[in-house]
């Protein structure tokens, strides 16, 4: 197996004393996989995903990630804050001090890898849901991201363009090497990924092949 490119040791965190929170959260991801994290809502995979980026402070345990990292939000418009599509990658780029032109090669690479290569010009407003997850994650894409994580990111696409997401990140994960984690509480994506993490109340309870997990879920919801 490749050196894990996303590393969790012993996490603890709680928000408040009378929640559990999350309790001795380990995991790994191996380099230019596509792993997910399941759970029902409330188990903590918000929480995990957040501590993971940084974005949140364990109690204790470490964190260790390749950079740099992306995180796409489950709600797109919480994210996209430039009028245009390319005005919004390029926004992305500001810290890495680029020039007019490179900064324009890597929007309009981002903007290829997530199929949208004709769309830089295209107010934020006119795209549709499945559009704006794509731009979320050519944002990433543009800062050359390692590590992608995404939280929920279909939560609010319908059937198809849940589909086409999941695929296309897919793709990503396969073509440049990216490591992805991707949370989720549909069985149905566990299909596309290569590993697994199911989380309950806070705890990781199995992890791996997706496929034993996905029968064990189904199993679980059928009673
Ligand atoms: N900002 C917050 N303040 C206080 N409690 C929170 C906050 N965010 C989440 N929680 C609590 O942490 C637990 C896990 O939530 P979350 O990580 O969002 O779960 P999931 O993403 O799996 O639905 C829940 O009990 C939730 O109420
Ligand atoms: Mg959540």
């Amino acid at each position: 197996m490749s050196t894990p490119a996303i590393i969790a040791q012993d996490l603890n965190f709680q928000w408040s004393a009378d929640r559990p929170g999350l309790q001795n959260c380990s995991l790994a991801v191996p380099q230019g996989q596509f792993w997910m994290l399941l759970g029902t809502n409330g188990s903590g995979k918000s929480t995990l995903l957040r501590l993971l980026a940084g974005l949140l402070t364990p109690q204790s345990g470490l964190v260790k990630l390749a950079e740099p990292m992306g995180f796409v939000f489950q709600n797109p418009d919480h994210q996209l804050v430039m009028p245009t599509v390319g005005a919004d990658i390029a926004f992305g780029l500001v810290k890495e001090k680029l020039s007019p032109q490179e900064v324009q090669v890597r929007v309009g690479e981002a903007l290829q890898a997530v199929n949208l290569a004709e769309m830089a010009r295209r107010p934020i407003y006119a795209l549709s849901g499945g559009q704006k997850q794509r731009i979320a994650i050519a944002g990433a894409i543009a800062r050359h991201c390692s590590v992608l994580l995404l939280d929920e990111p279909t939560a609010l696409l319908d059937r198809d363009s849940q589909q086409e997401l999941v695929l296309q990140v897919q793709k990503l994960v396969k073509q440049r090497g990216i490591t992805a984690l991707w949370v989720t509480h549909r069985l149905d994506e566990l299909d596309y990924c290569d590993g697994a993490f199911l989380l309950e109340e806070g705890k990781i309870v199995a992890q791996g092949d997706p496929k034993p997990l996905k029968q064990r879920m189904m199993n679980k919801t059928a009673v």
